[in-house]
Parts: structure tokens; C-alpha cells; sequence
């Protein structure tokens, strides 16, 4: 079943068939494919190119396809080159002669081009939705769990921090994540419908009536790019790529919080599996996968990127491979976000252990050192005697704050009494600058 059987004496070998179908992967934007149809119908009318008789009844044909699809009386099967040719074949099956009008002043080209972007444009504003899911459960957690941890750089214990302050590092990527995709799709907006095969149509057709009906901000301004373009794809994908990054890296914290050397976290046995063999084992499965997951994604955008680097202006077949990279990004994508919204949802603070392990790896000695700048020596020097301090407390293995006065003092005749509240764990978060750790949401 071809739309285009004319010039063809013989059919397509059935290998060729199976290899040059996208039904199974492009069935997906029945929806989008026929608003496009629809749109272009009222433009035709408007026009003058199909009558208003004409008109009506490809909507209601195209408005039963809709309908029976939906209510699986319609199942997306069968011999067809896409999902284009389904829906028009079907079309002309349901209306009659009627229904080759449809394509008028229409190429697929064009037609899956606005597809696409229809498709891409409300995915991704799902997207968009569930990482405001993910910010949300972050602040939550934290804001329920504003405790005292030992904060890593080099996975080395630095300085103290919140464990809010850390999980609303992570809001603050998935905040950018958000903005980067709503970017995208301010940039992808515009309709193609209307470019034709490459070339735009003699017909006298209005592409602002399509434009407003699919609700696109404008047409695009040349019909070589609006057939040709999947940058937008490109970019979502990229996006997408770096939202992973994000979760993996998220991930990975997770993986390690919950081992039996760190203890920080436990996972819910919702998001965790157990060995066949060990039975004391409980593995965080979930968060291992969307680190794993994340591979995925970042070849997908390479897929892509590799399979348009060639192609000359404009349609070429290779282009059809971008859905099935696209929509495997998406999907991966979503699952993960959710996947991760709802393990930070269901995770368990082990809040006792985080401020246990404060007291080992000498998370005050840069607030000694600031301390003696309270008390006018310059920080370099600061610097080198807290140095010194330290070596002592490894050799008498006891932290700063367990040192007698008198021992300080030793070390610079600047330390009284006062230090030891200075360099109190709890009272650190709340000097200087560090107040922001303390606030909820950031
Ligand atoms: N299935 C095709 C795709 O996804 C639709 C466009 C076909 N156009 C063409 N000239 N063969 O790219």
C-alpha cells in the first residue's frame, strides 16, 4: 500500500519493505500527524483549494480516524510505509475519492517535519513538567531533613554543610535544565507545514492559518531549512543529555551514601533489588541503572548528530532515524526523572550518622584559620598554623575542638576561650555567608 505507486512497473522486495517502513517507530505521532492534517484541511478551505463540502467531510473522516485510534478500534497495523500513509490511505478508505484531496499542497516531507515539532513541542514540555517534580521531592527532602553533613571535595571531608544545601545543589541543576529546554522550545516553534517537498507550493496557500491553528509562534522563513531542520531535535536531545549528567551524578552520590561506609541514606526497598546468592543484600538498583541509563542518552545525540553531519539540503531518508533516537532519549529521560523523584521521595536520612562522621577529617580547621583572621592575622599565615595544628591533633589523635586552651594558645597567642565556639559544627552554619546553607530551598 503506496502513496505513491505511479511511476513504480514492480514492488518493493519485502526485505526492502521491512527496512523502509517506520510504522512501528513513527506510530507514535498519530496525534500530531493528524492536527497537522486538520489544520491544513481549514486552510485549504479558506483558500479555495478543496470546497467547504470537501473540507467537512476530510475533518470528520480524519476526526473518526482520531476517535477509533483512540479507542483501539483502530489498531496502527499493517503493510504501511509510515504513519502518514496509514492515517491517508485510511482516509480515502472511510471518505471515498474525497480523500486524495488531502495532499494537496503537501509533501510528507513537510508533513513529518510538522509532526515532529508538534510532537517534540509538548514532550518536551512534559519534560519540563516532571523536572519540577524532581525539584520539588529535592526541597522537600532537604527541608525535612535540614541536618549537619560533612561536605566533599576530592571525595576528601572539606567543611560542614546541610544535607539541604546539598540536595538544593541539585535543584539548582534541574532549575537550569528546565530553562535550557523551555529555551529549546522557543527556538523549535515555528510551523514548516507549507515548505512543501523543498519548494513551497504554486498553489496559494496561507501558512499563517496553519501557523496560528498548531498554535506555532510563526512560519519558518525558508523551505529548504523547514524540511531539512532537525537541529531542534539536536538541542532537546543535548538538553536531555545534560539532565542525565545530572541524575548520574545524583546517582552516584546515592550509590555511595548508601553503602555501609557512608550510611548517609537508605534507600526504600521500592528502588533496590537483593542478590540471588548474598542474602544480607539490598543494592541500589535504580539509581545504578539511570547512572547506566545515562550512556544511552549521550548516544543518542551522537546517533543523531552523526547521521545528519552529510546529508545535502534537503529531505533525505537517513533523516528518518531521528525518531527512533529521539523518542529512546525522551522515554529514558522521563523514566529517569521520575524513577529519581520518587527514590529522593521514599529515601531515608540517616541523620545521625552524617553528623557523626563530622566529627572525623577536621571539617573546622579553615574556620580556625578564619578565626584568626577575626583576630588580625593575615590568612596565609592562618593557614600555615592551622597547618601545623593539624599535624598535632593527627600525632595526638584528637580533633580541634578537643585541644585544651592551653594547647592552642601553643600555636598562636591570638586563640582565648572564644574559639571554641567559633568552631562549633552547628554554629559554623550560621556565621558569615554560610547562613544561605541554613535557608530551605537553596
Ligand atoms: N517516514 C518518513 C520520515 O520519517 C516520512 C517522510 C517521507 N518522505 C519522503 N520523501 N520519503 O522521515
Amino acid at each position: 500500500m503506496k502513496l505513491w505507486g505511479g511511476r513504480f512497473t514492480s514492488r518493493a522486495d519485502e526485505i526492502m519493505e521491512q527496512f523502509n517502513t517506520s510504522l512501528p517507530v513513527d506510530h507514535r505521532l498519530y496525534n500530531e500527524d493528524i492536527a497537522g492534517s486538520l489544520a491544513h484541511v481549514t486552510m485549504l478551505v479558506h483558500c479555495d483549494l478543496v470546497t467547504p463540502e470537501e473540507g467537512e467531510l476530510l475533518v470528520n473522516g480524519l476526526d473518526s480516524i482520531l476517535t477509533d485510534i483512540e479507542s483501539g478500534a483502530l489498531k496502527i497495523e499493517g503493510n504501511y510505509e509510515d504513519i502518514h500513509s496509514f492515517v491517508e490511505m485510511h482516509l480515502t478508505k472511510r471518505i471515498g475519492e474525497t480523500g486524495k484531496k488531502l495532499h494537496t499542497a503537501r509533501s510528507r516531507n513537510d508533513q513529518v517535519a510538522v509532526d515532529m515539532r508538534l510532537y517534540a513541542k509538548s514532550k518536551a514540555s512534559e519534560v519540563m513538567d516532571h523536572l519540577q517534580m524532581l525539584i520539588d521531592s529535592l526541597h522537600k527532602k532537604g527541608a525535612e531533613n535540614n541536618v549537619i553533613m560533612p561536605g566533599y571535595t576530592h571525595l576528601q571531608r572539606a567543611q560542614v554543610v546541610t544535607f539541604s544545601h546539598h540536595l538544593g545543589a541539585y535543584a539548582q541543576m534541574f532549575k537550569r535544565d528546565k530553562k535550557r529546554i523551555g529555551n529549546a522550545i522557543e527556538i523549535l516553534d515555528e510551523n514548516p507545514l507549507g515548505c512543501g517537498a523543498l519548494a513551497g507550493t504554486t498553489h496559494m496557500i496561507d501558512r499563517d492559518i496553519t501557523t496560528a491553528l498548531l498554535h506555532f509562534s510563526k512560519p519558518v522563513d525558508n523551505f529548504l531549512d523547514g524540511v531539512s531542520d532537525r537541529d531542534y531535535l539536536l538541542e532537546l536531545m543535548s538538553d536531555f543529555s545534560i539532565v542525565m549528567m545530572h541524575l548520574s551524578r545524583l546517582s552516584e552520590e546515592l550509590i555511595l551514601w548508601s553503602s555501609q561506609e557512608f550510611k548517609f541514606v537508605t534507600m526504600s526497598d521500592a528502588y533496590s533489588t537483593g542478590s540471588s546468592i548474598m542474602p544480607q543484600k539490598k543494592n541500589p538498583d535504580a539509581a545504578e541503572l539511570i547512572r547506566g541509563k545515562t550512556g544511552r542518552v549521550y548516544g543518542s545525540l551522537f546517533a543523531l548528530l552523526t547521521t545528519l553531519k552529510g546529508l545535502p539540503l534537503t529531505y533525505n531518508k537517513d533523516m528518518q532515524e531521528d525518531k527512533e533516537q529521539f523518542f529512546d532519549s525522551l522515554d529514558t529521560v522521563m523514566d529517569c526523572i521520575e524513577i529519581m523523584s520518587k527514590m529522593i521521595d521514599t529515601l531515608h536520612v540517616n541523620a545521625d550518622r552524617m553528623k557523626a562522621a563530622i566529627k572525623g577529617g577536621f571539617l573546622n580547621a579553615t574556620e580556625v584559620a578564619d578565626y584568626l583572621v577575626s583576630k588580625g592575622t593575615p590568612f596565609r599565615d592562618a593557614h600555615g598554623i592551622v597547618g601545623q595544628l593539624i599535624i598535632y591533633c593527627e600525632e595526638q589523635e584528637k580533633t580541634i575542638e578537643d585541644l585544651t586552651l592551653e594547647e592552642l594558645a601553643k600555636f598562636s597567642t591570638k586563640i582565648t576561650a572564644d574559639i571554641y565556639d567559633y568552631i562549633d559544627y552547628e554554629t559554623i552554619i550560621t556565621k558569615g555567608n554560610k547562613k544561605l546553607m541554613k535557608e530551605v530551598g537553596k
